[in-house]
């Protein structure tokens, strides 16, 4: 029999996919990648087994996820459109490199996955296991099936005795993961609807909550966050304590209409408290310690990376060649940076380095002053010369 490797979510599309791989002769193997979305797994396994599932495999990639991917993503300043701080993007790669190597080892020869014809997860996928092995065979259920509505599908699970989660089903679909949640569809899809309280699920209590200003410091290693107010705290725990922290204050709520890379614009509401916070606090001690040509030159790799992650292109020669143009940018982005956090927003107010090109002397307006400014003169004439008339 042939052996299938499903990414598997637990909830009703990859499911119902399971049993429907098997009506077609595969033996289905659920594949359960845990990029922090905090899911109860215990019961995702057990539907996976009474759909279908020959065997069931969970894989923790929280720690690789942020190591080999987040903190690269940051270090660039990846933000597609100005706003979208690609946590679903980020974590398609890792899950479909993961799937392929849960398919060598378990001799399969075809994998798949229960994205939908016009979203680009499924582009991120597909583009992914052709790159690390194109003798693997691609299925997409959900782009091929009969269903035509989710009514259908419920149906279809009932029929099979496929259990399914009524209770917590929510209207919008939501990704989510450590660096963000990403929700659309329902209400949301109108784009001039705001998105209404139950579609947060991280900020939701923020509007009623009564909040005191609160300050922060986030210090980084050669770009890479390492401390929390003056404690050494590792990666996960970082990104966890700022979320929920910044959950509180509603923080790193995105609202915005996006073009997918299928040609179609979508609207797409996000959540990223410590994406948000630990963004915007390197990028302003990148401000303290690069020079100007060096970080106006890297805001333009900043949306080449951002495009290449959303475009389903991370394991490609530019990717690597931008990774390494970054992490020697990285070398002296060594400091702490000061944020304040209110309702909805937070701001940096200090930052200190190490390797602070910032030069008081230069800069103060007192007698401190070091700065020959008759040198200005001569500098104008010339920044002027070949354009006078
Ligand atoms: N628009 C985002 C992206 O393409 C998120 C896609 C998944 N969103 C969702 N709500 N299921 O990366």
């Amino acid at each position: 029999m042939k052996k299938v490797v499903l990414a598997y979510s637990g909830g009703l599309d990859t499911s119902v996919a399971i049993k429907w791989l098997k009506d077609r002769g595969y033996e289905v193997i659920a594949y359960m990648a845990d990029v922090g979305q905090e899911k109860t797994t215990t019961a995702a396994i057990a539907r996976a087994k009474k759909a279908g599932a020959a065997k069931v495999v969970v894989r923790d990639l929280k720690k690789k996820f942020v190591t080999d991917y987040i903190w690269p993503a940051l270090k660039a300043g990846a933000v597609y459109e100005g706003r979208y701080t690609l946590a679903t993007a980020l974590s398609r790669p890792l899950i479909a490199a993961e799937q392929v190597a849960v398919a060598h080892a378990q001799n399969a020869t075809a994998v798949a996955h229960g994205c939908t014809g016009k979203g680009n997860d499924q582009v991120r996928f597909e583009v992914t296991v052709q790159i690390l092995d194109s003798a693997l065979e691609i299925l997409a259920p959900v782009r091929e099936w009969e269903f035509k509505s989710r009514q259908d599908e419920i149906r279809y699970a009932q029929r099979h005795g496929i259990p399914i989660e009524v209770s917590k089903k929510s209207p919008f679909s939501i990704d989510k993961n450590i660096w963000g949640v990403s929700i659309e569809a329902g209400v949301l899809e109108d784009p001039n609807t705001e998105p209404p309280a139950d579609a947060f699920q991280w900020t939701r209590g923020a509007q009623t909550r009564n909040l005191k200003e609160a300050v922060i410091e986030i210090e980084f290693f050669k770009g890479v966050p390492v401390g929390l107010n003056g404690k050494k705290m590792e990666a996960i725990k970082l990104i966890t304590a700022l979320n929920e922290l910044g959950s509180r204050y509603g923080i790193g709520r995105m609202d915005m209409i996006e073009n997918r890379l299928v040609g179609i614009k979508s609207r797409e509401t996000y959540e990223a408290p410590a994406a948000t916070i630990l963004i915007q606090a390197h990028k302003d001690l990148e401000a303290l310690v690069l020079d100007r040509e060096l970080l106006h030159y890297k805001e333009g790799v900043a949306q080449k990376y951002a495009e290449l992650v959303y475009y389903g292109l991370w394991f490609t020669p530019l990717r690597s060649a931008l990774d390494a143009f970054v992490r020697t940018t990285q070398e002296k982005v060594t400091g702490t940076t000061r944020m304040k956090l209110r309702k909805y927003s937070a701001y940096v107010v200090g930052r200190t380095s190490p390797y602070s090109r910032y030069n008081e002397s230069l800069a103060t307006y007192t007698v401190k002053d070091k700065f020959d400014q008759r040198l200005a003169k001569g500098f104008i004439d010339l920044w002027a010369l070949p354009y006078k008339r």
